[in-house]
């Protein structure tokens, strides 16, 4: 297991495991964790082992609670806190890493731990898990992608209510809106996304990094310009092992 200052990274089984690891602030992001992530995002996409990966939060309490505001809102100005923040574009790199990525997230699940999670392909939520996106109360934005990528995953005015009006969704919520896929008791979180880890894993990777592909780039193109992606990636597929039109 490598250990960073704020993550733990661990590679098993093709299945590589990134856990948040500031369990006594409640897994809050600061500089350092963007950095960690940043290196453990690179290593993932380089890493021809690694098929998957699960990201989740120690500690009872959390996943994430958001930004560390201890940092974000003492910086000497917002300009600047703001500047620290993109200063590594940890957010463009969780985009281009061509395995699926999996969250599995319980307790707060705040801010930034909502982008974090949203940052991924699939969402696993345990009971207990809260969320919320408190940043226009504090007279921030959400700028970890999460103006963007929560209307895509709940829909405009869902997303509009948690972002201008601090709605906070159970876990039964979250998924009723869709924004997790699944809903599990605590003490199976864990072991409910390895299933869907090792189940991912078991497949030809070159056909799940190009089914990720094609449904990532596709939600950016029309549908003709989609359908010519996805002929392209399953023609890619096709010198490989044959590719099929389903
Ligand atoms: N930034 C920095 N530290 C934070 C933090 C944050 N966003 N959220 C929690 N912490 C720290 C607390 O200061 C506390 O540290 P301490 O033990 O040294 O005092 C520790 O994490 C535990 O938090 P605590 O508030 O005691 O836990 P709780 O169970 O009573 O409350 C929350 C949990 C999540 C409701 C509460 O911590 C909270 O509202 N946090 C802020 C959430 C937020 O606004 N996030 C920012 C989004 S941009």
């Amino acid at each position: 297991m490598s250990g960073f200052e704020t993550l733990l990274y661990e590679k098993k089984d093709h299945i590589a495991y990134v856990t948040l690891n500031r369990p006594q602030a409640l897994n809050v992001y600061n500089i350092q964790m963007r950095d960690d992530l940043y290196q453990v995002l690179g290593a993932i996409k380089d890493d021809s082992e690694v098929r998957v990966a699960i990201f989740k939060g120690a500690g009872e309490k959390a996943f994430c609670a958001g930004a560390d505001l201890s940092e974000f809102l003492s910086a000497p100005s917002p300009v600047i806190a703001r500047q620290a923040r993109f200063g590594r574009d940890v957010w463009g790199l969780f985009l281009n890493i061509p395995q699926p990525l999996i969250a599995a997230v319980h307790g707060y699940v705040l801010g930034s731990g909502i982008e974090i999670a949203l940052s991924c392909d699939i969402r696993i939520a345990s009971e207990d898990a809260k969320f919320a996106l408190p940043e226009v109360g504090l007279g921030i934005l959400p700028a970890a992608g999460g103006t963007q990528t929560l209307p895509r995953a709940i829909g405009r005015a869902r997303a509009l209510e948690m972002l201008l009006a601090n709605r906070r969704l159970s876990s039964e919520e979250a998924y009723a809106m869709g924004l997790v896929n699944q809903v599990v008791p605590k003490n199976k979180l864990l072991e409910t996304a390895e299933e869907v880890a090792r189940k991912i894993a078991s497949f030809d990777p070159r056909a799940v990094r190009n089914a990720k592909q094609a449904v990532l780039r596709g939600l950016d193109l029309s549908l003709s310009e989609g359908l010519e992606l996805e002929r392209r990636l399953a023609m890619g597929l096709r010198g490989y092992k044959g590719g099929h039109e389903g």
